[in-house]
């Protein structure tokens, strides 16, 4: 066999491997163009790769006991809550966002709040000098003993030193910066933050350390490097936030060890990260009263109800084809619900500008939050009031009739504990006998939501 017939082309978006040189028949189909595969020397024999969870032989299922330390809180509630009541030990916990929205961050102070309940923690930085890192925890006011630094980008270097340190929890900032000197490929390609990947997964598993990656988002709202990580890794978090906003929502897209709807909200201060316990509290801090196009919402994350303030502005076009412009919500649903509105209440928005955004940056992704979008740009175009004491709730059929959500007992609680008097809901969904502290009103069709509203 000649060194060439070791070679594998490799796509460096998808992983896709070819014995020969080329363009990526899986991202053309995809509608990535054409992607040039890169060249990868195969990755020589694996030695030590062996079981995951280096246990020998199948034992029977009933033999195998949890123990409850297995998880260990890292005393950060928010990110407790996403990944299922804390960390397993043992687990790999991939955490991708953009660049600067404050992943560093975020690990550094897990390191110090871990190494507080089990030191020692390790923080290896791959990517800033150990100066930037001092720096930073100066900034966040961080001397915890039982935390060590390490900058080093040498994989197999770290790995050497953890039979001496013996960390209980480790982190690794980025997965896109360490490399492992055996194989050819540049850090950061497809083949290094594969191997990398599986090296720290087997020494999860083999040594029982908690283990967290940092990884890099691509423009096109992806994780760099392969997909192929995402699989392998145990939980996969992504770190939100609009970079000139102060909140960032930590979510969790894939969760071996707890439920992916959670999420953990969190401000981004002087003084780093600090946990924002009541969101909904935070997101209508600067609501106005009694404007129109404004209208609150009660959004359901996971198990968490959120309120959310809805901001709508309709404007006659100037000329040419009117603008719609949606930030913080999915934009071919909005286009959806002004149709809607159009066909079904008779309001010419064709001949109006709209403009609909989810005021301090936040996000609305489910249905429920409907007919709040419909209403606020029926509340802007009529430049009448949604009375400042209701929230609203429910998704919007193409018939304009609204139709049941989920979870509407709980939404409910949150609008009455924040000080919400009235809520206008789907007919059908007002659970019969339960007890909610505010006035509730059923409305079975968009007509009836803007009457009962607007007058
Ligand atoms: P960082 O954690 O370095 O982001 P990432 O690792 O995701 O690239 O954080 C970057 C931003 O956070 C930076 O613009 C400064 C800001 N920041 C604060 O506002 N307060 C703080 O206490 C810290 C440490 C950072
Ligand atoms: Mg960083």
């Amino acid at each position: 066999m000649t060194a060439r017939d070791a070679s594998v082309y490799r796509c460096q978006q998808c992983g896709y491997a070819s014995p020969k040189a080329g363009t990526c028949p899986d991202c053309l189909r995809a509608g990535a163009g054409y992607l040039q595969l890169v060249e990868e020397r195969a990755a020589p024999a694996r030695s030590g790769r062996g079981s995951p969870a280096g246990e020998g032989r199948p034992r029977p299922l009933r033999d195998i006991t949890l123990e409850q330390h297995d998880r260990i809180r890292t005393g950060i509630g928010e990110l407790d809550r996403v990944l299922g009541g804390g960390v397993v030990r043992g687990s790999l916990v991939l955490v991708g966002g953009d660049p600067g929205i404050g992943k560093s961050t975020l690990l550094l102070q897990t390191a110090r709040a871990l190494a507080r309940v089990t030191p020692p923690v390790l923080y290896v930085s791959a990517e800033e000098s150990a100066a930037q890192v001092k720096i930073r925890a100066e900034r966040l006011g961080i001397a915890a003993d039982g935390l060590l630094l390490w900058t080093e980008t040498d994989l197999a270097a770290v790995q050497a030193q953890l039979d001496d340190v013996k960390p209980r929890a480790l982190v690794v900032d980025s997965i896109q910066t360490v490399f492992l000197p055996e194989l050819e490929s540049a850090p950061g390609s497809v083949a290094q933050v594969r191997e990398c990947g599986a090296r720290l997964m087997m020494l999860a598993k083999g040594l029982g350390i908690a283990t967290f990656l940092v990884g890099h988002v691509t423009k096109e709202g992806a994780l760099a490097g392969p997909r192929v990580l995402e699989h392998l890794v145990d939980t996969v978090l992504y770190f939100e936030g609009e970079s000139h906003h102060a909140y960032r929502v930590l979510r969790a897209v894939k969760n071996r060890f707890g439920s992916t709807n959670e999420i953990g909200v969190f401000q981004m201060g002087e003084g780093g990260l600090a946990e924002v316990t009541n969101p909904s509290g935070f997101f209508l801090a600067e609501r106005p009263g009694d404007a129109p196009g404004s209208v609150v919402v009660s959004s359901l994350e996971g198990t968490r109800p959120l309120l959310l303030e809805l901001q709508a502005l309709v404007a006659r076009a100037s000329f040419g084809t009117p603008r719609r412009t949606v930030l913080g919500a999915d934009y071919n649903r909005v286009c959806l619900l002004l149709a809607v509105l159009e066909k079904r209440a008779g309001m010419p928005l064709a001949s109006q500008d709209v403009f609909v955004n989810v005021a301090g940056g936040g996000r609305v992704t489910e249905p429920a939050a409907d007919l709040g979008i419909v209403l606020a740009a029926a509340s802007s175009y009529l430049d009448r009031p949604v009375p400042g004491d209701v929230v609203v709730l429910g998704e919007v059929g193409l018939t304009g009739e609204v139709r049941a959500v989920a979870g509407l007992e709980l939404r409910l609680k949150e609008a009455a504990a924040l000080g919400f008097r009235r809520a206008v809901v789907p007919k059908s969904g007002v659970p019969a006998g339960t007890k909610v502290p505010l006035e509730v009103r059923g409305v079975a069709t968009v007509n009836e939501a803007l009457d009962a509203l607007l007058g």
